[in-house]
């Protein structure tokens, strides 16, 4: 199903040095006829970094989508009620947001998006960008690819010399996925080296 006049909401967390990638896909979904909607993390609005500063990150989003970010648990809480969104992805999901979503634990705006709209039976995208994907927090990642209504971005180890356990997504694949995901199915393969 084309992305063309869906409603996406694009849940930022704080994978800062993934950003340059996320905001290039978040041009191409624009371009293509999507209706933007941007959430940011509480860290993805308030840490700055040597990737960047978050008034740009935030300044960026508006420019792009024509609407100001959700910056708030209130902000994202509608999504519930308002069913309005008809696709989310965590895009870049840390792998903090990973352990919280697994566990049903909703202390950011991100969070609060995501429940909300799994609550619509809707689909929701995960994104991973994290170091500690094949270690810690597999078992999470494990618990989301079982999970009703989640898919993933194809995913990769981009460092397996330097960083054993981490994985990141293919954040190219993102339209493609989400075209899938509207369908009720996962992008294959799931895996995809770099
Ligand atoms: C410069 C910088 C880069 C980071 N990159 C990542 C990353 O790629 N993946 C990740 O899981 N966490 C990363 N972190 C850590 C997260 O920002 C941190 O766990 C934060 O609490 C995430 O909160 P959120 O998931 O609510 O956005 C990074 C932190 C900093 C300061």
């Amino acid at each position: 199903m084309e992305v063309k006049g869906k409603k996406v909401g694009i849940a930022l967390t704080g994978s800062f040095c993934t950003f340059d990638k996320i905001f290039v896909e978040l041009e191409k979904l624009v371009a293509a006829g999507a209706d933007v909607y941007t959430i940011f993390s509480n860290a993805s609005q308030q840490i700055s970094s040597r990737f960047g500063v978050p008034e740009e990150f935030l300044k960026k989003a508006e420019e792009i989508t024509g609407r100001k970010p959700i910056q708030t648990i209130e902000g994202a809480e509608p999504i519930g009620p308002k069913s309005y969104l008809d696709i989310l992805v965590i895009f870049p999901c840390t792998g903090n947001t990973c352990a919280k979503l697994a566990n049903g634990i909703t202390d950011t705006p991100v969070l609060m998006a995501a429940k909300a709209h799994l609550r619509n039976d809707k689909p929701l995208v995960i994104s991973i960008s994290t170091n500690d994907a094949l270690g810690m927090n597999m078992k999470n990642i494990g618990l989301l690819l079982n999970a009703k209504n989640i898919y993933f971005v194809p995913f990769g180890q981009d460092n397996p010399v330097k960083k054993h356990n981490s994985l990141i997504a293919h954040t190219e694949k993102l339209i493609p996925t989400l075209e899938l995901a509207l369908e009720g199915e996962q992008y294959q393969p799931i895996m995809e080296s770099f």
